[in-house]
């Protein structure tokens, strides 16, 4: 079986795609790494144990990554992103103190060590700042290298940016390190704001999921309708499922019909920092519509047709 990794500032979105990862049985979810972002490094942390062990996961390791961006020594997350996540990153659902403490081995040591254990059978993902896979690769390159499949939720080509005009947040969070990434000629897929800003959903897609009444599916509902309301201020715009898509890009990847094979840098500094810059021929971009059955063991089976299409851009 292929064995994954999950890298989250677990706000929302990313919660969500834990839940969807959790439901793909042919994949095993290895361990969980934590990085600052939506939340503080802590929050992050706490947030991911409580939610596997509310998913019943209890068994799944959580390591601890970066807190704050390189060459910065501390992160505190701005007003925006807590009234689009909550004060706690899940919609201020309450899931009280974990039960368990992390590992003692680092985010970046249990990347390297899975990547020289399972290679190409492992799926790195990532759904925040790009530290801890940054991290890893500058500690040992030829690890990371053996890894089967790195996909990542991050970046704006062709969209404009959700933090500024030209960035996407997990991007503009730590843009130097992303920059690392990005020029170290790994391969990897990059599931960007250009395709998850249309996979949004709203109060309609959140009650066809009918919560089967326990706390997990309850918790799911209550934090995707606090996030619908608040990413965009607009319950008709609703919230997009940035870290879930980029879940059935990894583990499902018939989903995207279309990928660009381009090279990206990124801005690291001034106005336009966190902006994704590569060459590109999009205008030949075709899109199917599809349907993905979201949650399926947590909720009564229901589709949620909010993603209608989809497109992925390869770094190379
Ligand atoms: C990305 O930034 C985070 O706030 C979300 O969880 C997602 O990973 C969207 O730009
Ligand atoms: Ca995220």
């Amino acid at each position: 079986t292929m064995k994954m990794i999950m890298d989250l500032d677990t706000g929302v979105d990313d919660a969500l795609a834990l839940a969807h990862a959790l439901s793909f049985e042919e994949v095993e979810l290895i361990g969980v790494t934590t990085s600052f972002g939506n939340v503080t490094l802590e929050n992050a942390t706490k947030n991911t144990i409580n939610l596997l062990d509310l998913l019943g996961h209890s068994h799944i390791p959580v390591f601890e990554g970066a807190s704050s961006p390189w060459g910065e020594t501390s992160y505190e997350p701005q007003p925006h992103l807590l009234h689009i996540h909550g004060d706690n990153g899940i919609g201020n659902v309450e899931l009280g103190e974990p039960k368990r403490q992390p590992s003692k081995q680092s985010a970046v040591d249990f990347i390297i060590e899975s990547a020289n254990t399972f290679g190409e059978e492992l799926i790195l993902y990532t759904a925040g700042p790009m530290n801890n896979l940054a991290d890893a690769f500058k500690k040992d390159k030829e690890a990371i290298e053996k890894i089967g499949k790195i996909v990542s939720m991050g970046s704006a080509l062709t969209v404009p940016g959700n933090v500024s005009p030209y960035a996407e947040a997990n991007i503009h969070r730590d843009s130097k390190s992303a920059q690392y990434v990005f020029a170290s000629d790994i391969p990897m897929t990059l599931v960007g704001l250009d395709v998850t800003l249309k996979t949004m959903i709203k109060g309609t897609d959140i009650s066809s999921w009918h919560p089967i009444g326990t706390k997990a599916s309850e918790a799911m509902v209550e934090m995707a309708n606090y996030y619908y309301t608040n990413e965009f201020d607009d319950a008709e715009i609703g919230g997009a499922m940035h870290d879930p898509l980029a879940v059935e890009v990894a583990l499902n990847p018939s989903i995207a019909t279309q990928t660009t094979k381009i090279n990206l840098k990124v801005e690291t500094e001034g106005d336009a920092k966190g902006r994704t810059i590569g060459n590109l021929d999009l205008l030949n971009r075709q899109f199917k519509s599809m349907t993905v059955y979201f949650y399926k063991n947590y909720f009564q089976h229901e589709q949620s047709e909010f993603l209608n299409c989809a497109a992925i851009f390869t770094q190379i």
